[in-house]
């Protein structure tokens, strides 16, 4: 198609498109992380942090790099809500930007959810379609609005300790992260709710309708590895877009990885430090990992200098490694991961059985979506600080010929799927950019109340006519 006019608002994450003149925005949010878009090809535009969260925000937001000893405390996230729309308004109180903006005329705009910033900001400059986009698997502000049935009783919601197959006591879980969840958005909303009063006129809308309208939304599920759940045409899944193409390992990582029969890969990703994981549990997995003297084990370490592991002459510390290409290459018997949407998408896709330690946030769901496939395990933290836990899940995973055979077919699945992650964001953002809005897939039932939604209106009919009957019924043998 010719070319359209795209702009994207960031909040953290990356996207590519080739054929668009492209427009990136990004507030900085953060100081702390500064601008890590990774734009090429854009013309980006920065906006800076707002000088009154510059203080509080990053504290909150730096609390999240160790995960090991407490998860992020509920209050002070709820706070966060507070720093997001008070960067929104300082963003949009940038007139001249505003209505430059406005003047692109924008065919579309694509924007990530999780401040809830991003879908206020393309109101205000006119884009025509809205897009949105989640970093995670799905997202109950989005769903709650946009019309997705939410079945709690196999659709774990995204940070739910919950797989589609729930006991009880799991089930009360998951219902009550939800609960949790919804409350949490709902503070965002309620102060977004102040920021669109202050720059749209009172009452004149609100953060709720604004994502109800949206046209479309792109989420990092991937249907075939996530659990099966009920969705929409506008809902277009990408999940593992973000996986790169693996490159052959150099000489130096096909040496590494073939000093003994096995190798183990351990990653815990950017956001938690492995180097503030708790001293008991560092030494407690490294007495484990000397119970198998015929595997390498490579871990991701980002100050080998600690040295912490002398005595495991096939532990190597490393501050950096090729996760993917080692993944890709087949050098890797099993990966040890916290679990985030990223790495789960590379174990996946390489067909490589992993092992999960969830920390936080959705990374719970993330590994027990792996479980459902059968080609993950989980390691509860809390069982770190004991050596034969880990030996015999380790010694389960690299025994049992299920686990690989499970990931080799999950992977093979997804690479397989017809149309790839790719070329279904960039044909259905084509398709936007061609129709502008698209109404015409929202379904009905987004404006129901709840008695149409349910048909309790039928049910009340019909629980009236049999209560006149059996009365009926009742006064014609008295009489
Ligand atoms: C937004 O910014 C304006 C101008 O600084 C201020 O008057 C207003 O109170 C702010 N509103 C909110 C909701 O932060």
């Amino acid at each position: 198609m010719g070319k359209f006019n795209l702009i994207i608002c960031l909040f953290l994450s990356i996207f590519s498109f080739s054929h668009a003149y492209k427009t990136v925005l990004q507030p900085i949010t953060n100081k702390d992380t500064g601008e890590v878009t990774g734009v090429k090809k854009a013309k980006l535009i920065t906006v800076d942090q707002d000088p009154e969260i510059s203080v509080d925000f990053p504290a909150i937001w730096n609390e999240f790099r160790n995960p090991w000893v407490k998860e992020p405390e509920f209050p002070k996230l709820l706070g966060t809500s507070v720093h997001y729309a008070s960067q929104c308004n300082f963003t949009m109180n940038h007139k001249e930007l505003m209505d430059q903006l406005s003047g692109e005329k924008f065919d579309v705009g694509i924007t990530e959810m999780y401040d809830h910033c991003g879908i206020v900001l393309l109101n205000r400059i006119g884009a025509k379609s809205h897009v949105l986009a989640t970093s995670t698997i799905s997202m109950e502000s989005i769903n709650q609005f946009i019309g997705i049935p939410n079945l709690y009783s196999y659709v774990p919601v995204s940070v739910a300790k919950a797989s589609d197959q729930m006991g009880l006591k799991m089930k009360i879980g998951s219902i009550v992260s939800m609960l949790g969840l919804r409350y949490y958005y709902y503070r965002f909303r309620l102060e977004m709710d102040k920021v669109i009063d202050h720059h749209f006129g009172v009452g004149s809308s609100s953060t709720s309708e604004m994502i109800g309208n949206a046209d479309m939304v792109l989420t990092n599920s991937h249907p075939y590895l996530d659990f099966a759940h009920p969705t929409l045409e506008k809902i277009v899944d990408i999940g593992s877009i973000s996986v790169d193409e693996p490159k052959a390992l150099d000489e130096r990582w096909l040496k590494i990885t073939s000093v003994r029969s096995k190798t183990i890969l351990l990653s815990f990703g950017s956001v938690a430090y492995s180097t503030l994981m708790p001293k008991e549990w560092r030494d407690s997995i490294v007495q484990a990992l000397k119970a198998f003297p015929d595997v390498t084990f490579i871990w991701k370490y980002e100050k080998p200098e600690d040295n912490f592991a002398v005595s495991a002459p096939n532990v190597k510390l490393i501050d950096w490694a090729p996760q993917l290409d080692l993944l890709f290459a087949g050098k890797i018997d099993l990966f040890i991961t916290h679990g985030g949407l990223g790495s789960v998408y590379e174990t996946a896709l390489a067909g490589v059985p992993a092992i999960f330690i969830p920390l936080f946030a959705d990374q719970f769901r993330n590994a027990m979506m792996c479980e459902r496939k059968g080609f993950g395990e989980i390691l509860p933290k809390e069982k770190l600080g004991e050596p034969q836990f880990i030996i015999d899940l380790i010694k389960k995973m690299l025994e049992s010929e299920s686990y690989k055979e499970n990931a080799e077919k999950t992977g093979r699945r997804m690479k397989s799927r017809p149309l790839s992650p790719r070329e279904q964001l960039v044909k259905h953002i084509e398709f936007a950019a061609r129709e502008g809005k698209l109404g015409f897939l929202d379904p009905a039932g987004r404006q129901m109340s709840f008695i149409q939604y349910y048909c309790l209106d039928v049910l009340g009919i019909l629980i009236t006519f049999l209560l006149i009957c059996s009365l009926f019924k009742g006064k014609m043998k008295n009489d």
